[in-house]
Parts: structure tokens; C-alpha cells; sequence
């Protein structure tokens, strides 16, 4: 890598940092490309997340990724939000337009795309359970609304956050049948005869192993369970679900089709998917993600 004053800046701003794969994704799909760019790593602190966002301005960079925990925070330091990005109430992707920093998010679009790309899976028409109620949740609620699933039924540990989204959306999507229930495994079971997808939006199945003890032995045989955890790959829930011989879904499409989405948006080019695929499992393997 050639790095020069000419070369443009892109990166990831989160905290911490230290395990994002985010940049051997991008720097692999940059490299393969010939183009004249980087994606670097930064740990801000929330208390500095003004001053870096400011910088991106100060010092021309493309833009950057944003992670756990300013998705949400970030959205006070921007000129302009994308319409989806405002709905979801986070950002997952900064662009600086000509000194214009613009917020958007490519999370549940990403995850449609993954799912599109594994199972030839939209979720018009559809019956579908999300585990959990934030940031994640929102982000592939609204693409699934936006769609046209049939249903969309979030199961929350805290029931009135759930409540919450589902009354947002259901004003936003009138023909998607928005309903919010607690995340029991007894309520869930009645919603899982009928459902087709499955979302596991919780953080619970990383680092861990653990998983929520879903009845998955109510889901119809042709169902899709997914989850959008990535590290480790197969989390229980998904192990589970396999030995029951439903379709499973990981985390890692998402992870790369967001990241592809995202690298549209700065360079105006197609990201080639399956290198960022390939780069973000060998950076996986070494223990990235954690
Ligand atoms: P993200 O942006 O990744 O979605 P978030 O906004 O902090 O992160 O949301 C995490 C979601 O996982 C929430 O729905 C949270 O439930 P609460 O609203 O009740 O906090 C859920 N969650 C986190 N840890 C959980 C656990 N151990 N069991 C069940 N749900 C959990």
C-alpha cells in the first residue's frame, strides 16, 4: 500500500474497537480494486465523539462506519439524515459530501440483501419474529416493513420498548401488522406456528454460549432462523435450529453486505462481495468480531 497525500480516509469509529473486522474487509476490497484509499480503525470515547466527527470535515476523509456505542448518539453531529436513517433513529454510515456529512443506514438493508443472496428469501407477504427491540431491531424492521411483510412480531425483554417500536412503525407501515409481546418462550410459541422468519436481534449467543431457549420445534419445517450475530458464526440458537433441520442464517452476510452498502455510498462503486466475504471470515478466524 502506497499511502500518499492524495490517498482518501475512510474508517470506523467505535468503542472499543480493538476486534472490528471492518477494515480487512474494506482495506482487501480496496486493495483488489487498485483504488487509492484506506480504512483505518478509531477508538473514540463517547465524550469525544463530537470532536471526531468533526474531523472527518477537517480532514477531508470520505467518511466513516459507525459502531457500538455512538449509532445513536451520532446523530446530533450531522448536517442531513437519510429518511431511513431517521426512522431507525441511528447511523450506521457517515458520507462527506463536499463538506456535507451526511447520515444513513445500510444495517437492514444489508440484511435483506444477505437474506436474498442465501435463500432467495423476500419477506413480501411474510409472517416474521424479531428477538429484541433496538438498534439492530429497528434498522431490519423497517426494511422488512418497507418490503411489505405480512407481520411483524417483536419479542422484548423489556415489553414497553417493544411496544414502543411496534406503535412507531405501525403509523409508518399501515399494512403491516405491527404487534409487540413479551420475550417468553411460552407467548412466542402460539406466533412461531405461523412464522417464517425468525430474527434473533439480541446480543444474547455472542461471546457466550447461550441462547434464549426459543420452542424453534413449533416453527413450520420450511422456516428460516437467523441471527445476526456473528462471532461465533453458528451460535446456539442457530445449532438448534439445524438439528431440527431448519434453514439457518448467520450474521456474517449482514456483516458484509452493510459494509458493501456502505462502500457504495463513499466511492460510487459496486464492492466486490465475495472478497469482502472471504477477508471478513479470515479476520474472523483470527479472532476478530470479539
Ligand atoms: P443494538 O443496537 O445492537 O440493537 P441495543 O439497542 O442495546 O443494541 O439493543 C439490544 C437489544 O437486545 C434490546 O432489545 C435488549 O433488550 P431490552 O430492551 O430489554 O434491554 C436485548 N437484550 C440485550 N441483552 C439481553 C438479554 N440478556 N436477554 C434478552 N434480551 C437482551
Amino acid at each position: 500500500m502506497n499511502i500518499t497525500a492524495k490517498t482518501k480516509i475512510l474508517g470506523i469509529l467505535g468503542y472499543p474497537i480493538g476486534h472490528t473486522v471492518s477494515p480487512s474487509m474494506h482495506n482487501t476490497a480496496i486493495k483488489v480494486l487498485g483504488l487509492d484509499m484506506v480504512y483505518l480503525p478509531f477508538e473514540v470515547k463517547p465524550s469525544n465523539l463530537g470532536e471526531a466527527v468533526k474531523g472527518i470535515r477537517g480532514l477531508g476523509m470520505l467518511g466513516l462506519n459507525i459502531t457500538i456505542p455512538h449509532k445513536i448518539t451520532v446523530v446530533k453531529f450531522l448536517d442531513r439524515i437519510s429518511d431511513e436513517a431517521r426512522l431507525i433513529g441511528a447511523v450506521n454510515v457517515i458520507v462527506n459530501k463536499n463538506g456535507l456529512l451526511i447520515g444513513h443506514n445500510t444495517d437492514g438493508k444489508g440484511y435483506l440483501a444477505s437474506l436474498k443472496e442465501e435463500y432467495g428469501f423476500t419477506t413480501k407477504g411474510k409472517n416474521i419474529v424479531i428477538l429484541g427491540a433496538g438498534g439492530a431491531a429497528r434498522g431490519i424492521a423497517a426494511a422488512i416493513a418497507r418490503e411489505g411483510a405480512r407481520s411483524i412480531t417483536v419479542a422484548n425483554r423489556t415489553l414497553s420498548r417493544g411496544a414502543s417500536l411496534a406503535k412507531t412503525f405501525k403509523s409508518i407501515f399501515p399494512h403491516v401488522r405491527f404487534e409487540a409481546i413479551s420475550l417468553n418462550k411460552d407467548t412466542i410459541k402460539a406466533y412461531l406456528e405461523d412464522t417464517h422468519l425468525l430474527i434473533n436481534t439480541t446480543p444474547v449467543g455472542m461471546k457466550v454460549n447461550k441462547d434464549l431457549k426459543m420452542p424453534l420445534s413449533a416453527m413450520p419445517k420450511d422456516a428460516i432462523v437467523s441471527d445476526i450475530v456473528y462471532a461465533p458464526m453458528e451460535t446456539l440458537l442457530l445449532k438448534k435450529a439445524a438439528q431440527l433441520r431448519l434453514a439457518t442464517h448467520s450474521g456474517l452476510g449482514m456483516l458484509v453486505h452493510q459494509g458493501a452498502l456502505s462502500f457504495k455510498l463513499w466511492t460510487g462503486i459496486d464492492a466486490p462481495i465475495e472478497v469482502m466475504r472471504k477477508a471478513a471470515l479470515k479476520a474472523l478466524k483470527m479472532g476478530g468480531g470479539r
